[in-house]
């Protein structure tokens, strides 16, 4: 539901009430961890919200947070109704934040393995109310915020830390299946923030327009209270005061099997190369980040490593038939990247997307599975659930169909047990190679569905402001 006109929308963004894990990204090298919270008495979990408030860090002060560490708090709609928030609200959420991921399994193509029934606990279940999320560049920093949420749970004794779930960069400040991440991402507009993860808060060069990903986003796609890409505000949750400057989160936590994965590289490669140039089609980058449209037939560190140029590509301009990075590939699956005269706008489905590893690495070569729980923790970060996030999922993720591949799904990502295939289109036309029997790579071990409020919205939560 959107309307046009709300005279309260702010015209810039309001960055000091934006929580910065929104808008900025984490630090590097990257330590956090997130606390899940059951709430048994709305007076206590609105007091420690209390409590926390002044560590919450603000998009605007993200470059120095006090103590060198970040915390940012969402709520699930269980939660906003543990904290005691009124029914009408509760009823003004959208219907899939307030069912919750694990009832939408079937559409996120949660299922067999990664099907909730199967999930780590807590994860899925009404009980986690309420997510405290820690990040900071080192242990010490991170420790002694977590000391200070400690802290804040004192004497609030129906307040109960059901889990603690720990995240790191991994040394190589790589993914588990050793690809280096988060290097395209959307341009919010307004956001101040850079485009390049390597850039510092005092380096000019690396602010403004990227190049590559054309105009910025409107930030409306990823904050309450600002126009959409159609100029439309949102008109829930109500009241007000819960409608600027929030977000919805979808939680993921994914298990990845890095021993499986390797396997099927050597099982259908003739050389090691092969393998790498096999991975590389499943992705759409080589591993070092180096795109395959820009370099399509060996990797270019070089390449990978220049903000200025290793995003900078389309699709339908340079490379619309699959060539060099085949249409069924992650990240052309993930973001089509359409030209300006497409019909779709692809970034009315796009989010925002912090992913840190857990668990340890598995030593390099080893194929055999260690049992060790290792993956990633993602946040996708929108202010529509279903159109932007579900959608990615049901449509992008676990359907062929929008791009003429019929049953396929996303190689690296897709949900299928062996039964799957993955074409790579091979010179000339129409030749091709198809890869067939795909395990699954990546198994979902629980999830959920937050609510990032703004700061002032928080306030509210807690009862400090009317
Ligand atoms: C463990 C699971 C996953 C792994 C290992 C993984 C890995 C990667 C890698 C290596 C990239 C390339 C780096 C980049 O372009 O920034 C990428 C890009 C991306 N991934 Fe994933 N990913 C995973 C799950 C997901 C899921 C579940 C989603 C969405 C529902 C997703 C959405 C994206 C998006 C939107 C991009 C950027 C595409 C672009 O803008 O070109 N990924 N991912």
């Amino acid at each position: 539901m959107a309307d046009r006109t709300s005279p309260s929308a702010p015209q810039v963004l309001e960055l000091d009430d934006i929580q910065g894990a929104l808008l900025r990204k984490r630090p590097v090298p990257c330590v956090g961890s997130y606390l899940l919270l059951r709430v048994d008495s709305p007076p206590e979990g609105r007091q420690l919200l209390t409590r926390l408030l002044p560590h919450v860090a603000s998009a605007d002060r993200w470059w120095a947070p006090p103590g060198g560490a970040w915390l940012s708090v969402a709520l699930s709609h269980s939660g906003l109704r543990a904290l005691g928030v009124p029914q009408e609200s509760l009823d003004s959420f959208p219907k899939a934040f307030c069912e919750g991921m694990a009832a939408r399994a079937d559409r996120l193509g949660d299922t067999g393995e990664s099907g909730p029934e199967h999930w780590d606990a807590p994860l899925g279940s009404p009980e986690v109310h309420l997510v405290v999320a820690s990040f900071a560049a080192g242990r010490e920093a991170l420790e002694s915020l977590l000391e200070a949420v400690r802290e804040a749970l004192r004497g609030l004794p129906a307040v109960q830390l059901l889990h603690r779930l720990d995240v790191a960069q991994l040394p190589t400040g790589r993914t588990h299946l050793g690809f280096v991440d988060n290097i395209s991402k959307p341009n919010v507009e307004g956001a101040g923030a850079p485009w390049s993860d390597r850039a510092g808060a005092d380096d000019p060069t690396h602010y403004g327009d990227p190049p590559g990903v054309g105009p910025p986003v409107k930030a409306g796609e990823f904050v309450l209270g600002c126009p959409d890409q159609l100029g439309q505000l949102a008109s829930q949750p109500l009241p007000d005061a819960l409608r600027r400057n929030g977000t919805y989160v979808a939680l993921r936590k994914l298990h990845v099997k890095t021993a499986e994965f390797r396997r099927y590289l050597k099982a259908n490669s003739s050389s090691p190369e092969g393998g790498e140039l096999l991975a590389a089609k499943m992705v759409g980058r080589w591993r070092s980040g180096a795109p395959l449209v820009l370099a399509p037939v060996q990797d270019d560190p070089t390449l990978a490593a220049d903000a200025t140029r290793n995003n900078d590509f389309t699709y339908r301009e340079q490379d619309p038939g699959g060539r060099r990075c085949p249409v069924g590939a992650h990240i052309r699956r993930m973001n089509p990247r359409s030209s300006p005269d497409d019909p779709m706008d692809v970034r009315r489905h796009c989010f925002l997307r912090r992913g840190t590893p857990y668990g340890p690495e598995l030593p390099e070569g080893q194929l055999d599975d260690d049992g060790a729980e290792r993956g990633v923790v993602f946040l996708f970060m929108g202010t529509d659930l279903v159109r932007q996030f579900e959608f990615v999922k049901s449509q992008w993720t676990h359907d062929g169909n929008f791009a003429g591949l019929e049953t396929e799904q996303d190689p690296l990502t897709g949900n299928r047990d062996g039964t799957a295939s993955f074409t790579v289109p091979l010179h000339p036309r129409p030749r091709r190679r198809q890869y067939g029997q795909l395990p699954r790579f990546v198994v979902t071990k629980g999830g959920e569905y937050l609510f990032m409020p703004g700061i002032r919205a928080l306030r509210w939560i807690a009862g400090l402001d009317a």
